[in-house]
Parts: C-alpha cells; structure tokens; sequence
C-alpha cells in the first residue's frame, strides 16, 4: 500500500537504468520500504544499499533478497540522523518522501546526501 503498482515500479528503475546505467553503480535507496526497487536495481547489477527504520520492512527486505539470491545491504536507520553510506554514485528516494519533510529537514537531508555521494553522483527523487 505504500508504493507504486509492480509496473510503475518497472517503469521508473527501467527510467533509472536508462538514464544512469545501474549495471556496477554504487547506488543507495533511502526508504527503502520491503525492496521493491533496490532488488530491481541489484538485478540490473547495481551494487545496491536500501536503508529504511522500519525494523520490519528492512527483516521483510533481507528474507527476500536471500530468497531471490539477490545481494543486497540492508540497515535499519533514519536517514535524517543516520549516517549515509559513503562513494555513491546514485541515491535514490521514491515516492514523494521529500515532500511531507520540513524544509529545515529537507536541508539535513540533502547535505547528508550530498556528503554520501561521489564526485559525479546524482540524487534522484520520484
Ligand atoms: C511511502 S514508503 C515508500 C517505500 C519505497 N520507497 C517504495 O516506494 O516502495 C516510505 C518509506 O520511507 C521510510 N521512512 C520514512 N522516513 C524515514 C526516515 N527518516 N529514515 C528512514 N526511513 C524512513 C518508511 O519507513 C517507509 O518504508
């Protein structure tokens, strides 16, 4: 209930893939939810990382990327007071999680973002 439908899912990563080339790209999911898209981007040979503090989402997110043989990182932490994974190339944040943020938080974030990223790295918010 709280993502898109599996073929808007496919739409968006088949954008994303399009327009940065996952295939060997260091990419982070912020709210990362059970995985919808960090196991796409992991089977399109992304070196993927999905953080989200839902404790149940992320134990959802592991089981089925073991059962999908899929390699995929996953951490319980809140991306506002976390630490982010370091040298990405793409950080990603699907489903507007920007918006219902305020704008001092939405400063913290993109700073933590943009300290995550690697020189050339981009942050793509859907
Ligand atoms: C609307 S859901 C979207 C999930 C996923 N991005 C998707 O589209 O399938 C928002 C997710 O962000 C997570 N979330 C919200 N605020 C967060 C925060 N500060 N740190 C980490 N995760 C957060 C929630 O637990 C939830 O899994």
């Amino acid at each position: 209930m709280a993502s898109r439908p599996f073929a808007a899912i496919d739409s968006v990563v088949t954008w994303l893939d399009e327009k940065f080339h996952l295939n060997g790209k260091t990419v982070c999911d912020l709210g990362c939810g059970p995985g919808l898209y960090t196991e796409r981007y992991a089977q399109l040979g992304a070196l993927v990382c999905g953080l989200d503090f839902s404790t149940n989402s992320i134990e959802y997110a592991k089981l089925s990327a073991v059962e999908k043989d899929l390699s995929v990182s996953y951490a319980v932490a809140n991306y506002l007071t976390d630490p982010l994974p370091q040298d990405q190339d793409l950080v990603t944040m699907i489903y507007c999680d920007l918006c219902p943020l305020s704008p001092a938080q939405r400063q913290i974030l993109l700073g933590k973002v943009r300290a995550s990223l690697n020189h050339d790295g981009l942050f793509a918010l859907q």
